[in-house]
């Protein structure tokens, strides 16, 4: 018999996205926001700027680059750049989970790109990255989310490339260094590592990806939404405060306060060494672990925001997969029922098993109070599926 735990988790919140708000988070940190007035009045643009500002100081982004508010998400951000400077050159599409599967669905189904090279791998792998060819356009996520894995670094990527390498970074940036100088086009949304609102993207640019949206115009059609060009340039406003339509004041607020938070935790450093350390916690924890163990193959590839858990214990060998599924979400809507840990189940094409968010807004004080109750809910669970 595992024992309940008596010690609980203060907030019960680990999923991944959208994420834990900071710490000491609540509506009254909205007060202030500039509801009720245009987005393109002086104050609110300043606000939106403020946004860009403070993002970019924190996360180290060189002068020369550009920042900017899209609309959509992160999706959006990825998507606008897809459809804006794709088709140039051959691309080299790097997939290794869901979301990067999905860039490379778009890429072949949507944008019908016939140079293209899919370089993938299964859940808990990178693929092969010494294969990328740097003359082409290079699309990738520094941290898959859904499987945990991301890339130890980018050492991989050619400093004399040729193409443009796109950069999905949104359960990365402010909890991973990102190598500016390896990157040309990154992007990233609110609601993950700062635990921002969602329906906002950032789009950050490169000297030479404003180049490339500056000589190179795509032969379909490009939505509104997705247009950052106009009559042949860079629409500069974007990167100055001003949206290509409508954004929520509310989420401004809330960004720039999650913005001060992280000055307030010692910056990207800070942001980093907090997820770091929750990392840290969970891998002690797993290493002692009968039933557990990370999808990432190698701990290079670990992530520290998207922990990403299997399920290795004895008793699911040679069990039905779909029988061992169904005890995993069982575990986790127990612990979700309990108010322990609400969205821990591995994401709907993953493989089955847990995700614990450890991005620098979940307290590593909770993480550590959790895992004991993991071990409570899998042995409750199993329990369970050998009564049913
Ligand atoms: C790597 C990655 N890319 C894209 C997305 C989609 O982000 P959004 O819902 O902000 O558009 C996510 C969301 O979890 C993600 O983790």
């Amino acid at each position: 018999m595992t024992t309940r735990p008596r010690r609980r988790p203060d907030r019960p919140h680990f999923s991944s996205g959208p994420c834990a708000k900071r710490p000491g988070w609540n509506t009254g940190v909205l007060d202030a926001a500039l509801v009720g007035r245009s987005h393109r009045a002086g104050p609110a643009k300043a606000r939106i700027q403020e946004v860009a500002d403070r993002s970019r100081a924190i996360l180290g982004l060189p002068e020369d680059w550009r920042l900017g508010l899209v609309p959509a998400s992160d999706t959006g951000a990825v998507e606008m750049i897809l459809w804006s400077v794709l088709g140039a050159r051959g691309v080299d599409m790097l997939a290794w989970e869901s979301f990067g599967s999905g860039w490379v669905r778009d890429v072949a189904q949507q944008l019908r790109i016939e140079d293209r090279r899919v370089i993938e791998a299964d859940y808990g792998r990178l693929p092969d990255l010494s294969s990328v060819d740097f003359d082409h356009d290079v699309v990738f996520t520094w941290n898959g989310t859904t499987s945990g894995v991301r890339v130890p670094d980018a050492d991989w990527i050619a400093s004399d490339r040729r193409g443009l390498t796109i950069c999905d970074a949104t359960s990365a940036a402010f909890a991973m260094d990102l190598a500016w100088d390896k990157l040309d086009i990154v992007t990233w949304s609110w609601q993950k590592v700062l635990g921002g609102e969602a329906g906002h993207g950032m789009l950050a640019l490169s000297p030479r990806a404003v180049e490339r949206l500056e000589s190179y115009s795509p032969p379909w059609p490009m939505p509104k939404i997705f247009r950052i060009t106009k009559a042949g340039k860079l629409d500069q406003s974007i990167f100055e405060g001003s949206t290509i339509n409508t954004p929520s004041m509310l989420c401004v607020e809330d960004a720039v306060d999650g913005l001060r938070w992280a000055e307030s935790v010692g910056g990207l450093e800070g942001l980093i060494s907090r997820s770091q350390a929750n990392l840290a916690a969970v891998a002690a924890w797993v290493e002692n672990s009968a039933w557990t163990e990370f999808l990432a193959e190698d701990p290079a590839t670990r992530s520290s925001t998207s922990m990403c858990l299997r399920i290795v214990d004895e008793w699911a060998h040679g069990r039905d997969p779909k029988a061992v599924a169904a005890t995993v979400k069982a575990a986790a809507k127990r612990l979700d029922s309990e108010g322990i840990a609400y969205d821990i189940g591995s994401y709907r094409d993953a493989p089955a098993g847990l995700r614990l968010w450890g991005g620098a807004t979940v307290e590593t004080s909770d993480l550590e109070a959790l895992l004991p109750w993991l071990d409570w809910a899998w042995a409750e669970a199993k329990a369970d599926a050998k009564d049913a």
